[in-house]
């Protein structure tokens, strides 16, 4: 069972009770919306179902895919951009040890890097040096199958596999997960042979980490999609309920973004979240930044950060509140040392455990924004695995539709990301392009 709760205790001091009331009435009638696909956007609401509803085949298709890909390969190349690689690193650098597992030898999970989630000259190299030193499997992931970042890397990944295993081995080392029918991307699995996963049409690419855009990849890291999946529906069920804290924490960020609590940092003392917050940013800056409305969301790590923006955060401008991702237990704990000399005078911390001085920390902390004027939420979990990843997924994406129904905007939709493509191909010199291209030269000059 997923075990996650929500603490506002130290939002009141910002929210009076009526003002709260008033969101979650507000928060109730945006989820109806999502179930009863009557908001904005609804055409891209498969995912709120999809946990119930996936297709046990497609599972079975994945894990046999995943079970050949991590028999056949030393290293995975996963290519995509955004929503199509974003929430597989989450969920595979959240559950993994933080150093892969270099240690073991040989090797029981193959190495997984990701590709196409920029345009790094040498990042690409690097890439290909790797193709030519491991046993290398790869999974394209585009739903549009048009995206610049991810196809121009396929190019190289795709030249040097069929340079290294040849072109009739190779259609069993790439997978390809796209559109069902259309795009180039379809296009090219097809013509070659590549096994191909489809992403529905009705689930927008950070949306995605429950299809086989995050499944495959976090299955062939060796993880349980199935509890993940089963801990996304548990929550799926909570969000159902009266006053669900799905709900409640979409009402709160909104209640406190009109008290001109304008970023919201998301914070965790455990590192294995980076990629977790990278998600999440992408998850809420796509779904609210929009008709000049949205809460930034920003993140840091703690204690990390704390020595680089703890200063601001302590007692930078007030318009920013935090949302702490609380982990209670920890695996793989250790002691802390009892030194002879002492120089430093930490040995009253002897035998105590890194996570009970994380926690410590971690209290410290919420105590010292708590009083610096930085109103926080808890959200806590019991242990980092599946079933809680799983239902921490569900949790923030639900919460991000209802949050955007209650700012007024369609969470679903991202017509801004096409301003910086279209200067690009222009100044790129694409077709069709010419006065655009025009137009920018002159401002550069
Ligand atoms: O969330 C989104 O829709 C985007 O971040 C896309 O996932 C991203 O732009 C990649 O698109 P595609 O999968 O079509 O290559």
């Amino acid at each position: 069972m997923c075990e996650i709760n929500i603490n506002l205790q130290n939002t009141d001091k910002y929210i009076g009770s009526e003002d709260f009331k008033l969101l979650m009435s507000k928060a109730s009638l945006s989820n109806n919306k999502i179930d009863n696909k009557t908001g904005e956007g609804s055409e891209y609401l498969g995912w709120v179902n999809l946990p119930q509803e996936i297709n046990p085949e497609e599972i079975i298709k994945i894990k046999s895919t995943a079970s050949k890909f991590r028999g056949q390969s030393e290293l995975v190349i996963v290519i995509g951009i955004g929503g199509s690689y974003l929430g597989a690193k989450a969920v595979i650098d959240a559950l993994s040890p933080s150093f892969g597992d270099i240690s073991k030898s040989p090797r029981k999970d193959p190495m997984i890097i990701y590709a196409g989630n920029q345009i790094s000259g040498s990042y690409a190299n690097e890439v290909k040096d790797l193709i030519y030193q491991y046993e290398t499997s790869v999974i394209v992931i585009s739903k549009s199958g048009t995206t610049t970042e991810p196809a121009i890397a396929f190019r190289f990944i795709k030249e040097a596999m069929e340079q290294k295993y040849g072109k009739q081995q190779v259609a069993s080392r790439i997978v390809a997960v796209t559109d069902k029918s259309k795009g180039a991307l379809k296009q090219l699995a097809t013509n070659e042979g590549y096994e191909t996963f489809d992403i529905p049409d009705d689930i927008g690419g950070r949306f995605s980490v429950l299809t086989a855009v995050g499944l495959l990849p976090i299955a062939i890291a060796g993880f349980n999609i199935q509890l993940l999946i089963d801990g996304a529906n548990e929550m799926r069920e909570i969000a159902k309920t009266p006053n669900n804290i799905v709900e409640q924490y979409a009402a709160i960020r909104n209640a406190l973004y009109q008290k001109g609590k304008k970023i919201e940092l998301l914070a965790s003392f455990e590192p294995k979240f980076q990629y977790f917050n990278e998600w999440w940013k992408q998850l809420y800056g796509e779904s609210e930044g929009k008709n000049n409305k949205g809460i930034y969301p920003s993140s840091v790590i703690y204690t990390t950060d704390l020595h680089s923006m703890g200063q601001y955060v302590q007692e930078g401008e007030r318009s920013l509140f935090e949302t702490f991702i609380k982990v209670k237990s920890q695996r793989n704990d250790m002691e802390i040392l009892n030194n002879i000399e002492d120089l430093d005078g930490l040995n009253f911390l002897a035998g105590m455990k890194f996570g009970e001085v994380n926690a410590i920390a971690e209290q410290a902390t919420i105590l010292a924004h708590v009083d610096g004027g930085v109103p926080i939420i808890e959200i806590s979990i019991e242990r980092l695995d599946e079933i809680n990843i799983g239902a921490l997924i569900y949790f923030f994406e639900r919460a991000c539709g209802i949050s955007g129904y209650i700012l007024g905007v369609n969470p679903f939709d991202q017509p801004g990301v096409e301003a910086y493509k279209k200067n690009m191909f222009a100044l790129l010199g694409k077709s069709g392009y010419e006065t655009l291209k025009e137009e920018l030269e002159n401002r550069i000059k």
